[in-house]
């Protein structure tokens, strides 16, 4: 069926992902990507489908109501997945006004804008929110986030996600809005910015820079491949109930040493340096105010409902996502030229 569907932040580095899983696997759709190409946003992450016939690209910042509107009025569109985010946490903590902004005023002018032009007619209309596992707060040694763990966020990142998540489903008990969400847990892959730990270990590493590792090291996160979620977003979008919310992981807990020193391995290898080069770059610096201790997720419910099931495991997902930064040095280079230097030197100072 022909359908327009609207994904925000699709220059980033999932929305990317998602925007190629849709451009290819529905050609029969219109794609329309939003994107405001924030020091985030690259269209270098899409050269190899900004082409195709159902892909367009529309620059707009999601906190610009008009011009969110406008864009719904001339598009028309069937569906919403919403990506667009302000996405790392350590620059919420020096910058919360920003998240606000664009996670949380951004999201509600898209649900203003999607209210409007479908006009209370919802029929084959929906609204998808991808949100974050760290809305659920911090775990201790055990447990899982379920879909009704209480939210319980603690960084002004994850504060903003989840009033988000509370404004969508607001929308859904208000007005019937019809809408879906995923919480996913710490993704990785290709075009993965190097703000965030496992590409700025890479690019350290290939540089012969200091890893730095906040704090004991001893924190978790559970990891899951990129293209993993921008499929798990392919099932839901598709086949999730309405009004209800998915929680996607892979069932890949590390704590951040470890995945470090496995990084740090597999790196030597492929660069065919002596085993123990890198690890000797790891360096433990001053802990990230408020740092969440652990995140886990359970996605019980998206296997057994909607029968999803990540496609690699996380060797071989560690392994595609090191040798694409090493294939691509040239768009490492580029995004961690100008303001990343300044915004890397004041963070690790
Ligand atoms: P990212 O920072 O790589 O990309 C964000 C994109 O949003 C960029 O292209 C940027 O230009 C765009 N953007 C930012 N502000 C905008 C604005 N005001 N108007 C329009 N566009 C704007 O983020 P990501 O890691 O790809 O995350 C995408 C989404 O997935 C976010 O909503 C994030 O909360 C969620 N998420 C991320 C992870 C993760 O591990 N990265 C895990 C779970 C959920
Ligand atoms: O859990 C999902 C979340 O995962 C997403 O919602 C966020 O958008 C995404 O950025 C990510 O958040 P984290 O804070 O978990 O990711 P980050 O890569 O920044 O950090 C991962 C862990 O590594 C965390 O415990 C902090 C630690 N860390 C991070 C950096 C950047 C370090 O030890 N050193 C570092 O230099």
């Amino acid at each position: 069926m022909q359908k327009t569907i609207i994904i925000t932040g699709g220059a980033g580095f999932i929305g990317s992902h998602v925007v190629r899983e849709f451009v290819k696997k529905y050609p029969h759709y219109r794609i329309i990507n939003i994107d405001a190409l924030t020091y985030a946003g690259n269209l270098e992450n899409l050269r190899d489908i900004e082409r195709e016939a159902n892909y367009f690209f529309v620059k707009a910042d999601i906190t610009d109501a008009a011009h969110i509107l406008s864009i719904f009025q001339e598009y028309q569109p069937d569906g919403v997945i919403h990506l667009a985010a302000e996405s790392h946490v350590d620059r919420s903590i020096t910058n919360p006004t920003a998240f606000v902004m664009t996670n949380v005023i951004g999201t509600v002018n898209l649900l203003n804008a999607a209210k409007e032009i479908w006009k209370d007619n919802y029929e084959g209309k929906r609204f998808h929110h991808v949100s974050t596992d760290e809305v659920f707060g911090a775990l201790g040694d055990t447990g899982l986030f379920a879909e009704d763990t209480k939210y319980d966020p603690h960084s002004p990142y994850s504060a903003s996600k989840a009033s988000s998540d509370h404004f969508v489903r607001a929308y859904h008990d208000t007005y019937g809005l019809p809408i879906v969400l995923t919480n996913c847990s710490n993704n990785y892959g290709p075009n993965h910015f190097p703000e965030k730990l496992i590409p700025l270990c890479i690019h350290n590493i290939l540089h012969g820079k200091p890893l730095p590792i906040y704090g004991d090291g001893k924190y978790t996160r559970d990891w899951l491949f990129v293209i993993d979620h921008a499929k798990a977003i392919d099932l839901v979008f598709h086949q999730g109930k309405n009004g209800d919310s998915y929680n996607v992981g892979g069932f890949n807990e590390w704590q951040n040493i470890d995945l470090v020193k496995e990084l740090c391995k597999q790196m030597d290898e492929k660069l065919g340096r002596p085993a123990g080069t890198a690890d000797q770059l790891i360096t433990y610096v001053k802990d990230r105010p408020g740092h969440d201790l652990r995140y886990a997720i359970d996605a019980s419910k998206i296997n057994e409902e909607l029968g999803y099931k990540p496609s690699v495991t996380f060797e071989q997902g560690l392994s595609i996502t090191i040798d694409w930064f090493l294939n691509n040095e040239e768009w490492l280079n580029h995004v961690t030229s100008g303001d990343y230097r300044k915004y890397y030197e004041e963070q690790y100072r």
